[in-house]
């Protein structure tokens, strides 16, 4: 197994350039079941989970491909209907060929996806939508089955504006008989890149980016060539990096739009924030002030900069009420994080946080994705060595990370067991 071993204490300086976004390049690449032909997808980011759905996609029947960070997709000799529990069990995201399969080819086999380390995560508003655009569904030995002649429009109101639900709904839509009205729609950059993406394939989508999103069915689509947006939780985690270090970089291909949120946020703890030409510059200056957070759905503070923040709260002056709301079980990196040092206790889905004034290196562990960058992030600030194991979640969701970091100065090694 690998491990980043990682020595503290250099502030980071220099530029560093964000990749395409995963979350969105994964329903991008399951949109291409919708239209049997061609297509190109670029700034795709270099990827575990995009090479298990590209693996999904060729299991389906599609020919895939990953070049220079582009993808083609040739998706005309789809004749599978079905993904099997060995792919969907270590990604989640499979669940996103749900919607486009049910839709071009009127059936779908899909594993459920079960919990994992950060919560329960049910897909019921995916099912409840599709069954209220006419699909039957069951549920029997541990797979999704869906079947449906033709979808028809319908109007669909989600609980929670979850965003795998939306764009999986969004895609089905796009096939269906008649207008869908999706209520209550998520509002993550990530859903409204889909929608472009859908739409240059002649999908006649409105009001992506807002609560109600209209899709009014065609019957069928086109190619699909499209340019992926930049990971905004990538740059995000180079914010902290580099107010966690006292460090002065700038990161080029962000979209500072994106991430209003978190930018106010660590403002607000005296890390200066600029934009920049093609990106944006970060200034850590001395310790940073102690601020709460609670995490929302887009446009609030996202769920998936809470374990980064967690770390640059670590160090804070002052103490810091951090409200996990998106997820039951996102504090994994909490005991990890006191491993080095850190003063935090939990209470429910709040953890308070008193800033030390300096962590120290430790053998820690990594429990999933975002976890796994605080740990990064906490190593970097941090006084003398720090071992971080499974690795592999990191390299979910970060393209070349100890690349990029070492690019800006750090000190980090892989290293294999
Ligand atoms: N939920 C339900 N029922 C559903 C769907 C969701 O109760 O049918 C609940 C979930 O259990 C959770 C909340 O709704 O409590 C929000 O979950 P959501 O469905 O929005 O999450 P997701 O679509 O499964 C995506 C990202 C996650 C990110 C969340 C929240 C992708 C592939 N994944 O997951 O990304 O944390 O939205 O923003 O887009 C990551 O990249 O590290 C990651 C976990």
């Amino acid at each position: 197994m690998e491990k980043l071993l990682i020595s503290g204490g250099q502030r980071l300086k220099g530029k560093v350039s964000v990749s395409g976004a995963k979350n969105a390049a994964l329903p991008i690449m399951a949109s291409t079941i919708l239209s049997a032909g061609q297509h190109r997808i670029s700034n795709i980011p270099l990827l575990r989970d995009v090479n298990t759905m590209g693996n999904l996609l060729s299991h389906l029947g599609a020919e895939f491909h990953i070049q220079n960070s582009t993808v083609s997709l040739d998706t005309r000799k789809i004749n599978t209907y079905e993904a099997p529990y060995e792919l969907v069990r270590t990604m989640r995201a499979s669940i996103l060929v749900l919607g486009p399969l049910l839709a071009r080819y009127g059936q779908a086999k899909v594993s459920l996806p079960g919990g994992c380390a950060i919560g329960a995560r049910p897909i019921n508003l995916h099912l409840m939508g599709l069954e209220k655009m006419g699909a039957v569904i069951e549920l029997e030995h541990g797979y999704v089955t869906a079947r449906a002649k033709r979808l028809t429009g319908a109007e669909i109101y989600l609980d929670i504006p979850t965003v795998t639900g939306t764009e999986n709904l969004m895609m089905a839509a796009t096939l269906a008989k008649g207008t869908t009205r999706i209520e209550n729609a998520a509002r993550e950059p990530e859903v409204t890149d889909l929608a472009d993406a859908l739409n240059s394939m002649g999908a006649r989508i409105h009001g992506a980016g807002d609560s109600v999103i209209t899709i009014e069915g065609v019957d069928e689509l086109g190619s699909l060539e499209h340019q992926v947006i930049p990971d905004r939780i990538e740059t995000g985690t180079f914010i902290v990096a580099a107010g966690i270090t006292g460090g002065d970089i700038t990161i080029e291909n962000a979209k500072p739009e994106h991430l209003e949120s978190v930018i106010a946020k660590i403002q607000e703890t005296g890390i200066q924030i600029e934009k920049a030409d093609r990106g944006i510059r970060v200034i850590g200056s001395t310790r940073p002030i102690a601020k709460d957070v609670k995490t929302m759905p887009y446009p609030g503070f996202p769920t998936d900069m809470q374990a980064q923040f967690m770390a640059l709260m670590a160090i804070a002056d002052g103490t810091s009420i951090i409200r996990e709301t998106i997820f039951e079980n996102r504090f994994m990196h909490v005991a990890e994080l006191r491993r080095m040092g850190a003063d935090i206790t939990i209470e429910g889905s709040t953890a308070t946080v008193k800033g030390v004034k300096s962590l120290k290196g430790a053998p820690v562990m990594a429990t999933d994705l975002r976890a796994s960058a605080s740990l990064v992030l906490a190593a970097l600030s941090a006084e003398g060595e720090t071992i971080i194991d499974r690795v592999y979640h990191l390299d979910r969701g970060y393209e070349a990370i100890e690349h990029k970091l070492r690019q800006l100065g750090a000190n980090v090694k892989r290293i294999k067991e």
